[in-house]
């Protein structure tokens, strides 16, 4: 079988050269004339770990073309994989695809076999129904089923992962129309994935309603482990990562995603949780554990620069370490970093941060509401205070000695607890492990007075 995937962005180019490395043809699609071009010279078009590497390896296997049409008459099934940008009420816009959906109608019309269309790209239930099956139909004149497929078939992969992640799936999620398309679709995960990994087959809107409540899971097991480590650190001598780690050991929770630190980013998980909520708003149900999950999330870095308002001095210099939104990539949307350093400069401080991969992005964000440097140590040397915001083994290196600061003692809140023991009990600086109660006499003095007076009312 031949696969077309259009959209040769971080998700479809990894996909069409996860096809290539799985010894498939593909053709990969795109409305830029430099992302067509690239691929076909053997190169990635967009910057995404062991892409280049896997599209050179297999440049005989992969084409890229503009024409709709030609990748159509040439493949046997069509993934989409094109922008779903949020719009104002948090939904995802469906512009792009309905532009696609245009283009592949018209090249269905004019072909005679059958061929599959396949949605991947993330959508809210009812979308691929209601939103673009029709556009497909119109453009097309044919109707689906008997003359061509219709999966919604979403990917759940990480950036910086996205070829292991999508040819290792814990799972394959296949929303069909019609059965042929999603037997045909079952039948090419199975030949195309590394794993075993079991298929979900199911309607279109339980797939799409599937593929965001993962997200909207996994952010809210996030947002709890988050909790637990703000009520951790008001109890002297509790280290939260011991909690979460008994806590991970019970197989109804499980130990991934569970780790208390400062909240989730990035492009996909806060705009689901919005969407959710939005999607259950509009038709008459309740999504407010979503809701209250976004709100918590959006809530943490005011809450960060408050607390520290009653550490350091007013107008204090505070290093940021890591602004992107996790470690080893340099994307910067919805990061807590970022966040935070754009909190700081709003209240007053003065905000450097450093970050590996993402300064430069970074500083474009921020502009002139942070100066970002370019090394930790150059970042720490013009602080009072520094915040450790993402866990990347350069900031896990960092020696006691490199934490020469503008202050003594020197501020180091450490939001993954990730520094080295050493710098702890290091003189001339004030260590503060993110979810540990460290704060002995302030803490100990409350937990002692709840119990004396309840114990006074005899309440046990
Ligand atoms: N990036 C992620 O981590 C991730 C994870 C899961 C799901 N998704 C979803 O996958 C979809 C794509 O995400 P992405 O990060 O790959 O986007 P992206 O912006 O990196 O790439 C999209 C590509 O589609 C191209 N394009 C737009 N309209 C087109 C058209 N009509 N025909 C052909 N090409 C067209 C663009 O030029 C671009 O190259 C989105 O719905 C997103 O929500 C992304």
């Amino acid at each position: 079988m031949k696969a077309s995937v259009i959209g040769l962005g971080k998700l479809g180019a990894s996909m069409a050269a996860a096809f290539g490395k799985r010894g498939f043809d593909v053709i990969g699609v795109d409305v830029s004339r430099h992302a067509v071009d690239l691929v076909n010279e053997g190169h990635a078009p967009v910057q995404e770990t062991d892409l280049e590497e896997t599209i050179a390896a297999n440049a005989e296997r992969i084409q890229a073309t503009m024409s709709h049409e030609e990748a159509v008459l040439e493949s046997d099934i069509s993934f989409v994989i094109v922008p779903t940008p949020s719009d104002e009420k948090g939904a995802f816009s469906l512009q792009y695809a309905s532009w696609a959906f245009k283009e592949l109608g018209k090249a269905l019309k004019v072909k005679d076999a059958y061929h599959s269309i396949i949605l991947t790209s993330t959508v809210l239930p009812g979308a691929t129904r209601h939103g673009l099956l029709p556009i497909l139909e119109a453009e097309s004149g044919k109707r689906c089923g008997p003359d061509f497929g219709l999966c919604y078939s979403p990917e759940f992969i990480a950036l910086g992962s996205v070829i292991r992640d999508f040819l290792n799936p814990d799972f394959t999620l296949v929303g069909q129309f019609d059965e042929r398309a999603g037997q045909q679709l079952e039948d090419l995960y199975a030949e195309v994935m590394e794993n075993s990994a079991p298929c979900r087959r199911m309607t279109l809107e339980e797939a799409e309603l599937t593929k965001i409540s993962v997200n909207a899971f996994v952010t809210t097991k996030i947002t709890f482990a988050n909790m637990i480590a703000s009520v951790s650190e008001k109890i002297p001598g509790c280290n939260v990562d011991v909690v979460t780690h008994a806590l991970g050991s019970d197989a109804r929770i499980g130990s991934k995603y569970l780790k208390g630190a400062l909240g989730y980013g990035g492009p996909c998980f806060p705009r689901d949780n919005k969407a959710l909520a939005y999607f259950a708003r509009e038709l008459g149900a309740a999504a407010e554990l979503s809701e209250t999950t976004d709100r918590s999330n959006r809530a943490i870095a005011g809450t960060v620069v408050e607390r520290l308002s009653g550490m350091v001095s007013e107008g204090a210099s505070v290093a940021v370490l890591g602004l992107a939104y996790k470690p080893f990539s340099h994307v910067i949307e919805e990061s807590q970093g970022i966040e935070i350093t754009r909190a700081l400069s709003d209240r007053g401080y003065r905000a450097v941060g450093y970050d590996p991969l993402a300064g430069e992005n970074a500083q474009t964000e921020l502009k002139d509401h942070a100066v970002i440097l370019d090394s930790a140590k150059e970042a720490i040397s013009q602080a009072d205070a520094v915040v450790i915001a993402t866990p990347d083994p350069e900031f896990c290196a960092l020696k006691a000695a490199d934490f020469k600061g503008s202050s003594d003692p020197l501020l180091v809140w450490d939001f993954w607890r990730i520094l080295a023991d050493e710098i702890r009990d290091a003189p001339g600086l004030r260590y503060v492990p993110f979810g540990c109660g460290i704060d002995e006499t302030a803490n100990a003095g409350r937990l002692k007075a709840l119990w004396s007076q309840t114990s006074q009312d005899g309440d046990t």
